[in-house]
């Protein structure tokens, strides 16, 4: 069965096998750290009963505008990233409650699909990029001073691209003609400056990932929130993350292989008490099916992991 669409024409990833995965309870606790348009949260309230709560949060105001449209008394909002997890759940009085914690990570269809978000290379709009207007910097501003060497690392590590230096070459050259202010724009820049891309993508999709990732913080705003999800999870309680590339992936299976005891190359050592963190199962990948019907699925990968002792 295809998972349902919401109203915004958001449909949620591997929605069957997260709600499987999260074994919920009908009075249990459980946080959304990424509520988007509640496709993932509105499952986990079907599952609960009177007693149970959630707590959603997103740093775009946005989603907790849906959110709040939702209008259920068991349902708690915090706007904001979620390296505030900890605080946010200090606040509702929750710390070491949590039975399940979810990471739906990246961008939601209509940050992507509204072109005045500046996500979009297809659609032109100003060049923003942030998942939270209200905060930081847009990608235009940025863009106006980074040093080349700077954008070119920033294009080498985050998009994995290959013609990093190029590309970053030529958006300076651009930047000094005419301020670059739009998608279109760059995404123009970067399509004559790019000599070859892997078949069906546009040759700017590289370019736009890593200065979202960079304008957002996401890298570390995933390291920090997986540190604290283990603090917020009660016992027995599971963390799920579902991830969109190899950069978020690689964060969430050494995290969980290192709190889990299982760290093959050299880190930082299980903390002292031991083990922190069982593995759930192998990493779970959507179905032909759910390809079919959401592209978007197509690289998505879920991790599960239970709070130990
Ligand atoms: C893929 S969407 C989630 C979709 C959601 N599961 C659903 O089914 O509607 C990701 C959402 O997470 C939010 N987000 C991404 N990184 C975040 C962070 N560090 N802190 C808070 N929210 C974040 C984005 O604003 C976006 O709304």
């Amino acid at each position: 069965m295809a998972a349902p669409v919401a109203a915004t024409g958001h449909r949620p990833v591997l929605l069957e096998e997260t709600l499987a995965a999260m074994a919920i309870r009908v009075d249990g606790v459980y946080v959304d750290c990424t509520f988007g348009r509640g496709g993932h949260a509105s499952e986990i309230l079907r599952r609960l009963g009177e007693g149970g709560r959630l707590v959603a949060i997103d740093r775009d105001p946005q989603a907790m505008a849906a959110a709040a449209a939702m209008r259920d008394p068991r349902l708690s909002l915090c706007h904001g990233a979620f390296d505030r997890l900890r605080e946010f759940l200090d606040d509702l009085g929750l710390r070491g409650r949590v039975n399940g914690v979810l990471f739906d990570l990246g961008v939601s269809s209509p940050q992507l699909d509204r072109p005045e978000r500046g996500f979009s290379f297809l659609r032109e709009g100003p060049l923003d990029m942030r998942m939270d207007p209200t905060a930081g910097r847009p990608a235009a501003e940025w863009l106006a001073s980074v040093p080349e060497r700077e954008l070119a690392g920033c294009l080498h590590e985050y998009g994995e691209e290959r013609h990093a230096r190029r590309i970053a070459r030529a958006i300076v050259a651009a930047r000094r003609q005419q301020p670059l202010t739009t998608t279109t724009a760059l995404a123009e820049v970067v399509a004559r400056a790019h000599p070859a891309w892997p078949r069906g993508q546009h040759p700017a999709t590289r370019t736009f990932q890593a200065i979202r990732i960079y304008i957002n913080d996401e890298l570390n705003q995933l390291k920090r929130g997986l540190l604290q999800a283990l603090d917020t999870l009660a016992v027995g309680g599971r963390l799920l993350v579902i991830s969109f590339h190899s950069l978020e992936d690689r964060i969430v299976k050494q995290f969980m292989r290192r709190e889990s005891g299982h760290l093959e190359e050299p880190g930082p050592a299980v903390p002292a008490g031991g083990p922190r963190l069982r593995i759930i199962g192998r990493a779970v990948r959507p179905g032909e099916v759910e390809i079919r019907v959401n592209a978007r699925a197509r690289s998505a990968v879920l991790r599960v992991a239970e709070r130990l002792e």
